[in-house]
């Protein structure tokens, strides 16, 4: 599925929501080519979103940590196990076990939308509330 930017997925942070709409932006690179045999495009796919969400997990965990916000732990773990689950993507289909299926592009797509419009809009609301001057910093 072609995720298609909403206004629902504004966290109302400028940097994180930026963040969203490049990942966004790799996750619907990916769509084209479900059940396509150009390994090596979806592999250079999957290598941008490794590299991207990490980035972005970084710049959203060392706010937390900053504000010492009171959800961190869940939400660091939230990180952790999407980060797993697409670990264990890659190695499949980098050791020839799994292609890029419908299935694993919805994941992506499902998680990141979710994720982006609950757990980060929380702790943006909560960030914005309680530390405007970090989150304007
Ligand atoms: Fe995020
Ligand atoms: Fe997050």
């Amino acid at each position: 599925m072609l995720i298609e930017w909403s206004a629902a997925y504004e966290t109302g942070h400028a940097m994180i929501d930026l963040d969203h709409r490049g990942i966004v932006a790799i996750i619907n690179r990916l769509e084209p080519l479900i059940d396509s045999e150009d390994s090596a495009e979806i592999d250079r796919i999957l290598c941008d979103l490794t590299d991207y969400v990490l980035v972005h997990f970084g710049h959203e965990e060392a706010i937390m940590q900053r504000i010492h916000y009171p959800r961190y732990d869940e939400h660091m773990l939230s990180h952790c196990r999407f980060f797993a689950s697409l670990t264990q993507f890659i190695y499949g289909f980098e050791t020839g076990q799994s292609g890029l299926s419908q299935e694993i592009q919805e994941f992506l797509a499902t998680w990141l939308v979710d994720h982006e419009s609950s757990e980060d809009k929380e702790f943006v609301d909560y960030l914005l509330r309680y530390h405007p001057d970090v989150a304007g910093a």
